[in-house]
């Protein structure tokens, strides 16, 4: 019989780590992965038979649950009539319309296959509309593995002190990424309105792009203030950068209408992914029709992709976006979230922990410190060690976590009831054992 490591083994031989994305690979805690053999509803199992309440959901997908029979039935559905066409269908009308109505900021939208592709894509054209190259990113958010965006700041880099930036100190996250591209992007911290607002006097008129995670997500869950999302608009409407909410995690996840919809945000152009392919190969970027109008065919900003629109995620999307439409959807979501975090917090408390959390919507974030973070520097000095054991024991109480602390969790409409208690009570098992 296969066993998880006999599969990592072998796996091993034929794809480099064994996984075909990194963070599966179970590095920053240690430990086999495990080898998914099927899911259903908020749980999965192993291929060594053992079950799992899954708090990933595919890392943001899988909003309804696993396998739901709708979306299931509309997939056959659409298998019947070939997998892919290479032509245009009614049903990507349908779902551009359904995301324009879903997000009023969204005039114009364009199907790719992942939030990579959208990220990217949504650069280029920022670049073509406004003739700038200079993208500004923050620290600790992710945006896909496009070349521009895995940068990460030299500490040399931001200098107030006589308020000057010095791009050439920008150092890639990944060999393989040229210099020469870097220097296009200005990384800063995150929620740091006095660098933001530096950033902008020095450089603003070259500024093409400002792209950000609304919600952070790829540093464990972190909220920006008020203050910062107001200035990030109106800084970059003053000198004509084009705002870039990447919503690929958060968009359909932490509300129908996105981070945008709670902070009261129009911003210029939103990517999206994740939820809106229920768990196929789908992702999209759209924003104002001016600039969407500079995209091949019609405008001279060139995307292209085979599989675009693909017949088969867009019925498993459009079907999840219709489910998720349900008056009420958001809400009982984020009670079944809230009834979960408080309960960790008690228990927490008997046990001795310091522990906080947050969530918004179906995503939540879980720290071993005393207060939630606003930064990449908070998360990073929150107990990481503590969150590794708690990962291990929660795992051995049925409970799959995100292996790392630097990733958000991600629960479904299904996660609730005897769902909810059973996570409490491991839990409960998990704070004992660390
Ligand atoms: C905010 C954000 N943007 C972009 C991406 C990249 O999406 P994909 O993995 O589909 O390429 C991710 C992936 O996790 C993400 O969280």
């Amino acid at each position: 019989m296969n066993t998880n490591q006999s599969l990592f083994d072998r796996a091993q031989i034929t794809t480099p780590g064994g996984v075909n994305s990194p963070v599966r690979a179970f590095r920053s805690v240690g430990g086999t992965p495990r080898f998914i053999a099927k899911a259903k509803g908020a749980y999965f199992w192993d291929v060594e038979g053992k079950e799992y309440i899954d708090c990933i959901g595919s890392w943001g997908p899988m909003i309804l649950g696993h396998a739901h029979p709708e979306v299931v039935k509309a997939v056959q559905l659409a298998a019947e009539n070939s997998f892919s066409f290479g032509a245009p269908t009614e049903a990507e009308i349908l779902m551009a319309e359904k995301i324009t109505q879903l997000v009023p900021s969204i005039e114009q939208v364009r199907l790719v296959s992942s939030g990579t592709e959208a990220t990217m894509s949504a650069l280029r054209l920022a670049r073509g509309f406004t003739g700038r190259d200079l993208i500004i990113k923050f620290e600790g958010c992710y945006h896909g593995h496009a070349d521009s965006l895995l940068v990460k700041a030299g500490s040399g880099l931001l200098t107030f002190a006589d308020q000057t930036m010095d791009l050439a100190t920008n150092a890639p996250s990944s060999s393989g990424v040229p210099q020469d591209l870097v220097k296009h992007t200005l990384v800063l911290p995150f929620n740091d309105l006095e660098a933001l607002q530096a950033a902008f006097k020095q450089f603003g008129p070259q500024v093409a792009a400002l792209i950000v995670e609304p919600i952070a997500g790829n540093m464990n869950l972190v909220q920006m203030t008020p203050e910062f999302i107001k200035a990030m608009r109106d800084l970059t409407a003053h000198y004509g950068s084009v705002l870039i909410y990447d919503e690929v995690m958060t968009g359909f996840r932490v509300a129908l209408g996105g981070a945008q919809s709670l902070h009261g945000i129009k911003p210029d152009l939103t990517c999206l992914g994740k939820v809106m392919g229920g768990g196929m190969p789908m992702a999209a970027f759209g924003g104002r029709k001016d600039i969407m109008q500079k995209l091949a065919p019609i405008g001279n900003v060139y995307q292209a992709g085979t599989l675009s629109g693909n017949p088969l995620a867009v019925a498993a999307g459009l079907t999840t976006l219709n489910l998720v439409s349900v008056p009420g959807f958001y809400d009982k979501l984020s009670n079944n979230i809230q009834t979960l975090l408080t309960g960790m917090g008690q228990l927490a408390i008997e046990a001795g922990h310091d522990f906080a959390s947050d969530h918004v919507g179906g995503m939540f974030g879980i720290y071993f410190a005393k207060s939630k973070p606003h930064s990449l520097d908070d998360i990073t000095k929150s107990d990481i060690e503590k969150f590794k054991r708690f990962f291990h024991a929660m795992l051995d109480e049925g409970v799959y976590l995100a292996p790392s602390a630097y990733e958000a969790g991600f629960l479904s409409i299904q996660h609730e009831g005897v769902v909810i208690e059973r996570m409490l009570a491991a839990t409960k098992a998990a704070f004992a054992k660390i």
